[in-house]
């Protein structure tokens, strides 16, 4: 703040330093911690279901694999132990109501972090994993109408603030979707075509919110090239070279 007398500056300063101390002892704010503060590589992949991204998350590994990182490829919801039987409760089982099956995704994702997710970014390795909190936001804040605001404060609190480095959007219509899951395996995906329509909406203004955090990637597109954008991208976060576009 250039411009404002010193004691108008500190009487700011002290006044947000208040505010802020304020929030948080009300548990009101979380601030988002972006993963490159661990050594690791924090990569999520998000879409619709029948998007592929487990396929992409394969190639993905491969490939940094190949380059000499440590990569640990993991899901939500199910990532651990604990989460199998969240995915189990929450995917398989009878009815759940709207805002227990947040608290059961949140309560994976919590879990998931904690025990698994941290501590490989701790280590120094990329993780992968196959959906995230952005798949809450989606799925339970806009698909479900829970609202998004309360959906993600829900998961910042759940994760400490853990967000990813880059979050891959493959991207695909709802109908499209369906047609290549070629029936319906949990109470998901079992939704209509609106309630899809609805979570592909809120993934593509996530990203559109925040695009140096995000990539969008057409689903339709093939295997490879897909493959081939999130190898340029994932490329310019380990600060690889790169020959035509693609990087090595
Ligand atoms: P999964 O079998 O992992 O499907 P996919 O291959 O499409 O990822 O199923 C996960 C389902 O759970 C999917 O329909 C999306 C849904 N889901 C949520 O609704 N909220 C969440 O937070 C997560 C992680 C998944």
């Amino acid at each position: 703040m250039p411009c404002l007398a010193p004691q108008v500056r500190d009487t700011a300063y002290r006044s947000v330093r208040v505010l802020w101390a304020l929030c948080h002892r009300l548990g009101r704010v979380t601030q988002p911690e972006p993963a490159q503060s661990s050594r690791g590589l924090f990569i999520a992949l998000e879409g619709g279901d029948g998007a592929g991204k487990s396929t992409q998350g394969r190639l993905l590994r491969e490939w940094l694999e190949g380059l000499g990182h440590t990569v640990v490829v993991t899901r939500e919801p199910g990532g651990t132990d604990f989460g199998r039987s969240v995915r189990e409760l929450v995917l398989h089982g009878d009815h759940v109501a709207p805002r227990a099956e947040a608290l059961l995704f949140a309560a994976d994702r919590a879990h998931h972090v904690e025990t698994l997710i941290r501590p490989a970014l701790e280590r120094g390795e990329v993780v992968i994993t196959d959906r995230y909190m952005d798949s809450s936001i989606a799925y339970q804040g806009a698909g479900r109408d829970l609202g998004v605001d309360e959906v993600r404060e829900l998961n910042l609190w759940a994760t400490g603030g853990l967000v990813p480095s880059l979050t891959v959007l493959v991207d695909l219509p709802a109908a499209v979707g369906r047609a290549r899951r070629a029936g319906v395996h949990d109470r998901l995906e079992a939704e209509a075509d609106d309630f899809h329509g609805a979570v592909r909406e809120r993934f593509l203004a996530l990203a559109g919110a925040d695009p140096h955090r995000y990539l969008v990637v057409d689903g339709e597109l093939s295997r490879d090239r897909i493959h081939e954008l999130v190898r340029v991208r994932v490329a310019t976060l380990l600060a690889l070279p790169t020959i035509g576009g693609v990087s090595r």
